[in-house]
């Protein structure tokens, strides 16, 4: 199959990470006879930089002219240290994000066996942890009106959804449970905000669609709590953007670092695959930064992206050979830590090999 594929590797460690899952990406279409082309679009700082713009209408232009969009990090300390900076790396991912109309993003939490130990939860609680959030990802707290006021004394940021907004990733959320456990959790704040109790509204009805999925309610601070305490309780949860952005957070360390957690966003123009962790300037250009996250999200890109399942597991099956083998870097490793790029090496000759 011809395959486009519209590369963004963005800021900090974002280029070497994306570059290890390139390589992957080449074997697997090597492997499978697929016709790869890709080409490399500027985002985040460096957009900034050159441009002005953090994610440009040529960028625009690419991602929307590919089948799938492979994305590295955002961010640049230049412009957190700053809060007067007129345009930061991170707008130009939240534009990206609206124009390709990215609601839906899904990022799996799933432990790997030969890391158990390296998750800061005690063993028996995280074996067999196997969960999805799907967090609702153009709208909210996060596109909502802001700004200042009383002689910019005041700030306000507004959160917003309407009820089309919250059935479509809802029904992501039914479809998702009904291929798998049949759980679907719904993370929200109803006995404080109205977006919530109408989010449940909405839930409720859309319910009756799906009578497989057991369905329930819970609370953000409660769910946060459980993540931690009893995380093989949950299947599915679906939930609001700002929510859904520190509650993945949470999750991705149960496995035993940021570094392993993929994310796909699908929706309205070209999905795009990214792995959810930032984009970490203290180990840029260094060669340690983990490239599992970018790599699964590759693999999370033939799944979700192009539909190819065979391209999928032989990917998943690279990583999961390469921690039992060791070939790890330094924020998972036991033994020796390899560098960042031996790693994706690593991966892609397995995948020729295997
Ligand atoms: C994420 C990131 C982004 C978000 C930032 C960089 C804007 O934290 O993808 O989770 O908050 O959505
Ligand atoms: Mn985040």
């Amino acid at each position: 199959m011809k395959i486009k594929l519209a590369v963004l590797p963005g800021d900090g460690i974002g280029p070497e990470i994306v570059e290890q899952a390139i390589k992957a990406i080449k074997a697997v279409s090597k492997k499978f006879g697929h016709d790869l082309n890709y080409e490399y679009g500027i985002t985040g700082a460096g957009a900034i930089d050159k441009v002005g713009n953090p994610y440009p209408d040529e960028t625009h232009e690419l991602c929307m002219n590919s089948d799938v969009v492979l994305f590295g990090a955002v961010g640049d300390p230049r412009f957190d240290n700053n809060p007067s900076a007129k345009v930061r790396p991170e707008q130009g991912l939240l534009q990206m994000r609206k124009k390709l109309g990215l609601f839906a993003n899904i990022r799996p939490v799933e432990t790997f066996k030969s890391l158990i130990n390296k998750s800061p939860l005690k063993r028996e609680i995280v074996e067999g942890v196997n969960f999805v959030t799907i967090r609702e990802l153009t709208s909210g707290i996060y596109f909502g009106e802001r700004g200042r006021k009383d002689n910019g004394n005041t700030a306000f940021d507004i959160c917003q959804y309407t009820k089309e907004e919250i059935k479509r990733i809802m029904k992501l959320g039914f479809e998702f449970a009904m291929k798998r456990k049949k759980k679907l959790t719904v993370v929200d704040k109803a006995n404080i905000l109205e977006t919530s109790r109408m989010w449940r509204e909405v839930a409720q009805e859309m319910s009756k669609d799906y009578p497989e999925v057991k369905m329930d309610y819970l609370f953000v601070d409660n769910a946060a709590m459980r993540i931690i305490q009893w995380p093989k309780s949950f299947d599915v949860i679906v939930t609001e953007n700002m929510f859904g952005d520190i509650l993945t957070d949470e999750a991705s360390v149960i496995t035993g670092s940021l570094g392993l957690s993929p994310s796909a966003s699908m929706g309205i123009h070209t999905s795009l695959f990214e792995p959810i962790h930032g984009s970490y300037p203290q180990a840029a250009g260094k060669d340690i930064a983990n490239p599992i996250a970018t790599i699964l999200s590759a693999a999370m890109m033939f799944e979700y992206g192009l539909y190819l399942q065979k391209e999928n597991e032989i990917i998943r099956k690279a990583v999961t050979a390469s921690m039992e083998a060791g070939i790890v870097t330094e924020d998972i490793a036991t033994g020796k830590a390899y560098k960042t790029s031996e790693v994706g090496d690593w991966i892609a000759k397995w995948i020729e090999e295997n």
